[in-house]
């Protein structure tokens, strides 16, 4: 009880038993050192993003509707693409609270066609995707930036499966980055997630959302830890040697680089490849499903392994 709460009590006549000593029920931060912390992953953010200017949201749905806000305020046209499978469930959801019109650009299963992307992005406000489509392929990120700039369209990457990455997640490339640092993301952090852009006006754009976002004071540091590419790469040797176990299927982008491995099926294939997940405790999800391939397959989820349990 703090002491002038004591006080007015005894005061007021009312006897009140104090504990001499009051324990610590968890550790405190101080303010300066939250300011430290936070300082830190900013900065980790800002390398690993190639952007001036980085915030750290408490998901990454937030990360993308502050991303979306920004599209509607400075690029105001009523046009949104999306990728037409490989993406994310709030790419088809969100636009609409902002009345934007999505428009779906093909994909070559995720990988974002270049001609559709040239007609699609004219007299658009923006193009949102996932620079690894589904988690399972790389997207083009220099070609589709070349695009977008031509038509005034503004690029949104998607970079969940991408932090930490040598090419994608790459400020160079992209307007705007969001991502999640969500359960099964290369930055696991249970919770949270960042938008960047280098462009300070974006950030201004977003001021009356950014004041609907915050973390827990502690999510900096627990954070700072995770702000690298050390999942991510075990993710992609994982990813790489399942491609060599299932060689003889029919594996979708089998060249490209992914956290992912899917696979096509028949009635045939179906118990092997559930057989091959059982024994080497893959979890999978089954497709067609918006947010890895329109296609019957099934995806091998190398993103969901905890590396570091087995390594402890
Ligand atoms: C590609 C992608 N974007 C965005 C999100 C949303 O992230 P959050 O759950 O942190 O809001 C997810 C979540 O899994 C995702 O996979």
């Amino acid at each position: 009880m703090p002491r002038q709460v004591f006080d007015r009590l005894k005061n007021l006549g009312l006897k009140v038993a104090f504990k001499k000593k009051e324990e610590a029920v968890c550790p405190v931060i101080g303010e300066d050192k939250i300011a430290e912390y936070q300082e830190k992953a900013v900065k980790k953010l800002k390398k690993l993003s190639r952007h001036g200017y980085v915030r750290i949201t408490s998901r990454g749905n937030s990360a993308i509707f502050a991303a979306l806000f920004i599209a509607k305020k400075i690029n105001p046209k009523p046009k949104l693409i999306i990728p037409d499978q490989g993406g994310w469930i709030s790419f088809k959801r969100y636009p609409l609270i902002l009345n934007f019109a999505v428009k779906e650009v093909k994909t070559h299963y995720g990988i974002i066609d270049l001609d559709d992307l040239k007609e699609q992005s004219k007299n658009a406000s923006a193009l949102i995707f996932t620079s690894f489509a589904g988690y399972f392929a790389e997207q083009p990120l220099k070609k589709i930036f070349k695009i977008c700039k031509a038509n005034n369209c503004l690029v949104i990457e998607d970079a969940s499966g991408a932090v930490g990455d040598r090419k994608l997640c790459n400020g160079k490339y992209s307007d705007i980055i969001v991502a999640s640092f969500g359960k099964w993301s290369p930055v696991n952090s249970g919770y949270g997630g960042f938008i960047s852009s280098n462009n300070p006006e974006h950030f201004n754009a977003a001021k009356e959302v950014f004041s609907m976002i915050s973390v827990h004071p502690s999510f900096f540091k627990e954070v700072i830890p995770k702000l690298n590419n050390q999942r991510l790469k075990s993710i992609l040797e994982k990813a790489e040697a399942i491609k060599k176990d299932l060689k003889k299927f029919q594996i979708v982008h089998p060249d490209s680089r992914g956290l992912n491995v899917v696979v096509k099926f028949d009635a045939q294939t179906l118990p092997q490849l559930l057989d091959y997940c059982q024994k080497n405790s893959l979890q999978y999800v089954l497709c067609p499903n918006y947010i890895r391939l329109n296609e019957r397959a099934i995806s091998i989820e190398a993103k969901r392994i905890d590396f570091l349990k087995k390594i402890c």
